[in-house]
């Protein structure tokens, strides 16, 4: 099986409590803001040998909550990349699932073969398309069935919740992981030639009966831990051999 070869990675991720597991586990360094004029969280360190370099979207000066979404992912991943000049980008973080793709709270899925939008909606021919955005992920298939992930469309919007016609852009490319980062961090990805592959632990089901943000909170350590577990394994197989 090929590996990346790769001398640094960078790892984006919306939410603090989301990244504290993988900060710990990996022993990160806490290096303060990225940039002086945002909040964005930066830290560091080695993995098997790699420099690692861990953004966090951080706190809006305003709400004091995560700032979660495309907006800042788009910018993060962009000073990342500007700053590191890394040779893949990850986003790790949580998301719902499905049932009708048997998904299961604490799952994770390694986002294949796309990340699109599901609440772009621009009825123009050419816009539509350029609406959903089909940003085109990793080819992660050999990675997935050697540490036994699933994979699936992971399908982007800055909503917790959904509308009809989101559900039905969902349904139209079979999204199997909803989120609020992923498409917008590959976008930027994309613009610079950097591959991109989004790790997901599941929090919620989204076509279930739970209302998705008790849910989320609910499962939101638990999923964490999850995803945790599963970026070491990803980093382990990504930097297996060296660069
Ligand atoms: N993150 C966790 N659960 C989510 C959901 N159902 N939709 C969007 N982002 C999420």
């Amino acid at each position: 099986m090929t590996s990346v070869s790769t001398p640094n990675i960078l790892l984006v991720m919306a939410m603090h409590d989301e990244a504290l597991p993988i900060i710990r586990k990996l022993g990160l360094k806490d290096m303060g803001y990225l940039s002086p004029s945002y909040t964005f969280e930066h830290y560091s360190g080695h993995f098997n040998g790699i420099q690692l370099n861990l953004i966090v979207n951080g706190k809006c000066k305003v709400f004091k909550v995560d700032q979660i979404g495309t907006q800042a992912s788009t910018l993060t991943t962009h000073l990342g990349i500007e700053t590191f000049n890394p040779s893949v980008v990850l986003n790790a973080g949580t998301a719902g699932g499905f049932r009708s793709d048997s998904a299961q709270v604490g799952d994770v899925y390694l986002s294949y073969p796309t990340a699109n939008y599901h609440d772009r909606r621009i009825n123009i021919p050419g816009f539509k398309e350029y609406g959903v955005g089909v940003h085109p992920t990793y080819s992660c298939l050999g990675m997935a069935n050697d540490l036994g992930l699933r994979t699936g469309v992971v399908t982007t919007g800055n909503s917790l919740d959904y509308t009809e016609q989101d559900m039905a852009t969902i349904k139209s490319y079979n999204g199997v992981v909803k989120d609020m980062e992923a498409a917008a961090i590959a976008w930027v990805a994309q613009q610079h030639n950097i591959p991109f592959l989004a790790i997901k632990s599941i929090t919620d089901i989204v076509d279930g009966e739970k209302p998705t943000e008790e849910e989320f909170l609910e499962n939101l350590h638990q999923a964490s831990e999850s995803l945790s577990k599963q970026v070491v394994r990803v980093l382990q197989w990504l930097t297996e051999g060296g660069v």
